[in-house]
């Protein structure tokens, strides 16, 4: 959340000399998002029934209301106060937020769409859609390299000889990194954050001889595509190498490795996603050695899911972190 913060309005939500004030902001925004998360996830039967829609019988949209104001008050003043930077001629931030209000005024000149609500309604969509999937892969990636601690044993091979003596890693040191790149990949494959996406027909269209009406609701299961045994040699088992040939990535037009959706709707946080998640998790491995806690030592890490929007550990990770000399 801190990474999206800093890259969206320059704002570090745990340290700097705003700490309190933006420390607040950020506990507004992740308390906001979880709980708007949660709720969206929520079988809603006004979607079923749309006739009864009004009567909002599950609560789900008086109680999603107050959150999106929430975020809304909080991105408001994040722009009150940019613009009274900018008419003090503070330097420019050249961050999302200022990218974001050069476009608006550019197009409010030529009298397009964009305007304060829907830049708003990309910001709250990349904040819900942006924190808690790049945690979690992070997280089945920690769980899955100590339930294999031969892969783990070749991920640190790996950073040792590549990193040598560097103490933190940097975003330019990934390339170097195939294994840890196959890692991810593996984890994304059998772990995808997002186990499904959604999409809608805009016209009746024929596909492999299926005719799908206009306005369908297409429901894509990521995670299935992902474990279906026809594609996937040994497809349960966590085999990092069958990625080490380079021949898959995220955006391949096979559509067999697809954990940030794909074509023309795929995930527009991926460049930023692919980032963090290879930096945290090498960083991580590079400066800590990991131990399961003794009560996990013998059954290993529970690798069971719980469902949402984003798929979590059923048991959230305990894992002790020991320093290197
Ligand atoms: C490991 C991390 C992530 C995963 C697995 C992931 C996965 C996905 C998936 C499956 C979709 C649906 C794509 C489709 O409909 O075909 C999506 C959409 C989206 N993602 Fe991500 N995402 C991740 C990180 C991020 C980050 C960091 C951001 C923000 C910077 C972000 C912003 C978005 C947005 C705004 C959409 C909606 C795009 C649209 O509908 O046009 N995501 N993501």
């Amino acid at each position: 959340m801190n990474i999206l913060s800093r890259t969206m309005f320059s704002v570090d939500l745990d340290s700097g000399p705003a700490a309190s004030s933006s420390s607040s902001l950020g506990r507004g925004l992740s308390d906001a998002v979880k709980e708007a998360t949660i709720l969206a996830a929520t079988p809603n039967v006004s979607d079923f029934f749309p006739a009864i829609a009004a009567a909002d019988l599950q609560g789900l949209r008086r109680r999603m209301g107050p959150l999106v104001a929430e975020g809304h008050k909080i991105l408001d003043e994040l722009f009150a106060q940019r613009l009274l930077d900018r008419e003090a001629c503070e330097p420019p931030k050249n961050d999302m937020l200022d990218a974001v209000l050069d476009k608006e005024h550019e197009e409010q000149q030529e009298g397009s769409e964009i305007n304060r609500s829907t830049i708003k309604g990309l910001f709250t969509d990349m904040f819900v859609a942006g924190s808690d999937t790049s945690s979690t892969a992070i997280e089945w990636a920690m769980a899955a390299l100590l339930n294999n601690p031969q892969v783990m044993e070749k991920v640190k091979g790996e950073l040792g000889r590549v990193l040598g003596k560097k103490t933190q890693v940097e975003e330019s040191d990934i390339a170097q990194l195939p294994y840890i790149q196959a890692v991810v990949k593996e984890v994304l494959r059998l772990y995808p954050p997002v186990p499904m996406s959604f999409y809608r027909a805009e016209a009746t269209v024929q596909v492999q001889g299926y005719t799908i009406p206009e306005g369908t609701t297409i429901i894509l299961n990521i995670w299935a595509v992902h474990r279906n045994a026809d594609v996937w040699a040994d497809s349960e088992k966590f085999m990092p190498e069958r990625f080490m040939d380079g021949d898959i990535d995220f955006s391949s037009k096979e559509c067999k490795l697809i954990p940030f959706g794909g074509g023309r709707r795929i995930c527009l946080g991926l460049p930023l996603a692919y980032r963090t998640v290879h930096l945290v998790l090498a960083s991580l491995l590079h400066e800590f050695d990991w131990v399961l806690p003794e009560e996990a030592m013998e059954s290993g890490v529970d690798m069971t899911e719980k469902f949402g929007i984003v798929i979590s550990m059923a048991t959230p990770l305990k894992v002790i972190a020991m320093k290197r000399d």
